[in-house]
This record gives structure tokens, C-alpha cells and sequence, in this order.
């Protein structure tokens, strides 16, 4: 079996958490597009749903696909999200923005109810950095707001290089939202809270990849097989168990 294998059964999974009626999140990059295919038959075999997407890329899959779409402001609360993840730690914490999405995915992620987050279980780590950290920044003042990302991540007890995201032009990446991400290789990051807190002072930065406290089930698929995880607060184990 093959990444692309694990990431279908992770999908397959958190199809099980979705209830006829329901308003959902769908995350972005190649696990939620799994997610999405698989939920598109579901939606032509009767199952209703109205879902609101977490970046122009997912929003152009599901519309294709004939998935019912509305947005956030139609349909503020969310009952459950499902989203992938570039890292996620034994407290499942996550390092989300490896496609860009990651504004979209938090407002989105923080408006459900439920948040499921999918994966092959290369993305499991004991402790968060491996993947560079992404950072979405408003373009103004772009040099000054690294600077000072750098200066504020050091005293957090994190450093390393900081990237400016490119896109496949060669100019710099731009989010849906019209901003630029930096990408920053901090390597072991011990105080994730710590250096969220410490980065959110920076004015130019507009969020972090770092989503703590907002994944309820991790559902990593593997070698060893499919494995659910629940948040220590997750209130719905059982229910679904
Ligand atoms: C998108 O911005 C990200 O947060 C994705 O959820 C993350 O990069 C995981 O993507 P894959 O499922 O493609 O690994």
C-alpha cells in the first residue's frame, strides 16, 4: 500500500462521522481531496449536506463534483470539520499551511463543532517542527515583519531559517486571501503555545500554522493499520466508537 492508500482510508474513516443534515468544513490538500471524492458519492447517493470549503482549490473540486457549497457567512457554526494535517503530536497539535489554506482552515476548523483530521501516518511526530512552520503575513512591511518573526521566534527558544514562500512562477506565493507565507524551519518546536502567543504580537502576521487545541479526532492511516485518536476533552468517543 502506498501513501495515496493510507490517505483514502483515513477519508474513508471520517466518512463516518458525517450525518445526513449536517454543515461541513472541508480542508484542503490531497488527504481533504480525498475526503471530498469520497463524499461526493455520498451526496449522489441522497446524502444531504451544504459544505463550505477552506480555499478556492477545494471549493472548485466539491463544486465540480456537485457538492452542495455555501459560505461561512450563510453559515456561521459548523457541526464538523474534516481537514488533513502536515504534523500532528501525541497532544494533537497540529502544523497545518502546507498548501496555504491555513487561514481559511482555522476559521473554518474553530467554527465546527467537530474537527476530524486525516492522515497517513507519516505525518505523526513526537514533537512538532520537522515540517517548516508555516506563517501567513500581510505583503506591506514584509522584510520588517520577518525580522521581527525571527527576533520574537528566538526568544520563544526557536530558530532557524525563514523562507518566503515561492509559487511555481518563481514570485511569491499568494494565499487566497492575498497574502504571502513564510516558511520557517525552527526545527523541534518544545512550547508550541509559547511560540504561537509570541508570533501573534508580530502586527504583519496574520496566523500561524500551529492549530492547537482545535483537532477533536486524529484518523492516521498506516502499515499497521487505521488508528483513531481523540483529543483528551473529546467529548464523542463513544459515539462513534
Ligand atoms: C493546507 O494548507 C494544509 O493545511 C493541508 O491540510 C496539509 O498541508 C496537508 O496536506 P496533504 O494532505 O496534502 O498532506
Amino acid at each position: 500500500m502506498s501513501s495515496d492508500d493510507w490517505k483514502r482510508q483515513a477519508a474513508e474513516q471520517a466518512l463516518s462521522y458525517v450525518e445526513d443534515g449536517m454543515k461541513l468544513g472541508l480542508g484542503t490538500g490531497s488527504t481533504a481531496a480525498k475526503f471530498v471524492d469520497l463524499l461526493s458519492e455520498k451526496v449522489k447517493g441522497g446524502l444531504k449536506v451544504v459544505c463550505v470549503p477552506t480555499s478556492e482549490a477545494t471549493r472548485a473540486q466539491a463544486a465540480a463534483l456537485g457538492i452542495p457549497l455555501a459560505t461561512l457567512d450563510e453559515h456561521p457554526a459548523l457541526d464538523l470539520t474534516v481537514d488533513g494535517a502536515d504534523e500532528m503530536d501525541e497532544e494533537m497539535r497540529l502544523i497545518k499551511g502546507g498548501g496555504g489554506a491555513l487561514l481559511r482552515e482555522k476559521i473554518v476548523a474553530v467554527a465546527s463543532d467537530r474537527v476530524v483530521i486525516i492522515a497517513d501516518s507519516s505525518k505523526r511526530v513526537d514533537v512538532l517542527g520537522r515540517f517548516p512552520l508555516p506563517i501567513e503575513v500581510v505583503p506591506f512591511g514584509l522584510a520588517s515583519t520577518q525580522r521581527l518573526i525571527f527576533q520574537m521566534a528566538t526568544d520563544a527558544g526557536c530558530d532557524g531559517e525563514i523562507k518566503l514562500r515561492l509559487g511555481a512562477s518563481g514570485a511569491p506565493f499568494v494565499t487566497d486571501n492575498g497574502n504571502h507565507i513564510l516558511d520557517c524551519s525552527f526545527g523541534a518546536i518544545d512550547d508550541p503555545e509559547a511560540l504561537d502567543d509570541a508570533l501573534k504580537l508580530v502586527p504583519g502576521v496574520v496566523e500561524t500554522g500551529l492549530f492547537l487545541g482545535i483537532a477533536d479526532v486524529g484518523i492516521v492511516a498506516g502499515p499497521m493499520g487505521v488508528e483513531v485518536l481523540s483529543a483528551v476533552d473529546a467529548d464523542f468517543d463513544e459515539e462513534n466508537s
